[in-house]
């Protein structure tokens, strides 16, 4: 193996991309219902750190955690990811597992970013009603009232199993009717300044 120098550490960050990407694509394979959401999501969640000024590095961060951030979902029976209807409480429970088990398995990999912590709170909401811990405020991290900003607008605008798209000024409502209650004001305000510059395309409608 040659010496690690500036040039084949050039070469080793994108391998390291690739294998964030490969580990994404090999769950997207298993669940092609959500195919693409998590490069949507973070697109889309860059897009607004990028808005509300964070600095590239952290920026960098926020795409390889979004990028990865549903594959605790592999634990989830493929039969409750696809199925067309309203999932029961109990399957619920189970989907809700997600963040929990992608913590479990990236928490001992020392990223430069807070990967695992991100993953495990983004379906956390700022007045505490998420899930798994029902934290608020915050004691949830930046990029995670990023990251849960970005999955929601995604998630509402792109095609679901249960539901066809609701479009992109449903979410943009949905954001806005819940500013400072669910979602963090300014994570709020970034991503409407965003879509009113035209800065939003998901490309999933
Ligand atoms: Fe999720
Ligand atoms: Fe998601």
């Amino acid at each position: 193996m040659s010496e690690f120098n500036e040039q084949n550490f050039e070469g080793l960050l994108k391998v390291f991309n690739g294998t964030v990407e490969a580990i994404a694509a090999l769950y997207e394979k298993r669940d092609p219902y959500t195919a693409g959401h998590q490069r949507r999501v973070a697109q889309l969640a860059c897009a607004i750190a990028r808005k509300m000024g964070l600095p590239e590095e952290q920026i960098y961060g926020i795409h390889i955690i979004g990028v990865v951030h549903d594959i605790g979902k592999i634990a989830v029976p493929g039969d409750i990811l696809s199925k067309p209807g309203r999932l029961s409480p109990e399957e619920f429970n189970i989907v809700k597992t997600h963040p929990q088990v992608a913590y479990e398995v990236l928490r001992n990999l020392e990223f430069p970013w807070p990967v695992a912590e991100t993953i495990l709170q983004h379906h956390e909401r700022l007045d505490g009603s998420g899930y798994p811990n029902g934290i608020s405020g915050e004691a949830i991290i930046l990029e995670a009232r990023i990251l849960c900003v970005a999955d929601v607008i995604e998630s509402m605008a792109s095609h679901r199993p249960y539901r066809p798209a609701l479009g992109k000024e449903k979410a943009l409502n949905e954001i806005l009717k819940n500013k400072g209650i669910l979602y963090d004001p300014a994570v709020t305000d970034a991503c409407l300044r965003l879509s009113s510059n035209g800065g939003f395309n998901l490309n999933c409608e």
